[in-house]
């Protein structure tokens, strides 16, 4: 599914999400806290996005980084911005990773992409074919519960498609994503032979107070993100 968001306005959504609330300073902390120690690891990271996670990690220690995205744009950047510090490549995340070979990544991460894939089995069950045993896999993705606001069909169970105008550029642009139960997601986990080894639902940080009480207090009391780890288990 082609996303105006991340071809069309790729240059404005990497500039915005350096800094703003919901990425910068609400999903990247979260994620970034259930990821971890980095250092010296393989990491495949999948929907990167204009790269931002990527950087980080290298930052951090990363070994090495491989980015995926499914928007040639986003790998442009991606390039434009890292070089031959990482590998990047376009590719509809919803196939798996055909290019990818077995048990090669200490940690694949998949922060804010899986929302855009109608069935998680495929990418699932290559994220554990292509860790090493007790390799992590960290994502994120919208809560289930605060999703279930967007439902048309008022079935929390059944798998929708979501058609929204988001305001993240500052504009309004069309996005279509999947709305899902809890449980579409983590049996798709369980199915493929991994295991949870971490839950959160997003820590609000005085950053976000800063910026704005509003939305402080909304991720104070209503979820907005979830985050979860799990490991290959061989
Ligand atoms: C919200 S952005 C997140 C980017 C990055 N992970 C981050 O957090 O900064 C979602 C990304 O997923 C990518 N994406 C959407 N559908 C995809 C698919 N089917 N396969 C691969 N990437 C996809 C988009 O192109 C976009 O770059």
């Amino acid at each position: 599914m082609k996303q105006e968001m991340y071809t069309t306005h790729v240059q404005q959504y990497d500039l915005v999400a350096q800094d703003n609330l919901y990425n910068a300073h609400f999903e990247r902390p979260n994620t970034l806290e259930l990821i971890g120690d980095v250092s010296g690891k393989k990491v495949l990271d999948l929907g990167c996005g204009s790269g931002l996670y990527a950087q980080i990690l290298l930052a951090r220690g990363a070994s090495a980084v491989t980015c995926i995205d499914a928007s040639q744009e986003m790998i442009e950047i991606v390039k434009d911005k890292l070089g031959e510090t990482v590998s990047a490549y376009a590719q509809d995340l919803s196939k798996g990773l055909p290019e990818e070979d077995d048990a090669q990544y200490d940690l694949v991460i998949c922060p804010l992409m899986i929302h855009y894939i109608q069935d998680l089995r495929p990418l699932f069950n290559d994220v554990k074919r292509v860790l090493k045993a007790g390799g992590e896999f960290v994502f994120s993705t919208h809560h289930p519960f605060a999703d279930y606001e967007c439902s048309s069909s008022g079935n929390y169970y059944e798998k929708e498609l979501v058609k929204d105008m988001w305001n993240t550029i500052g504009d309004p642009v069309p996005v279509a994503f999947y709305r899902r139960s809890l449980q579409d997601i983590t049996d798709a986990m369980t199915e493929s032979g991994m295991a949870m080894l971490a839950l959160s639902e997003g820590k609000v940080n005085d950053k976000i107070r800063e910026i704005s009480e509003e939305d402080y207090q909304r991720l104070s009391t209503f979820p907005n993100f979830i985050f979860i780890k799990c490991f290959s288990m061989k």
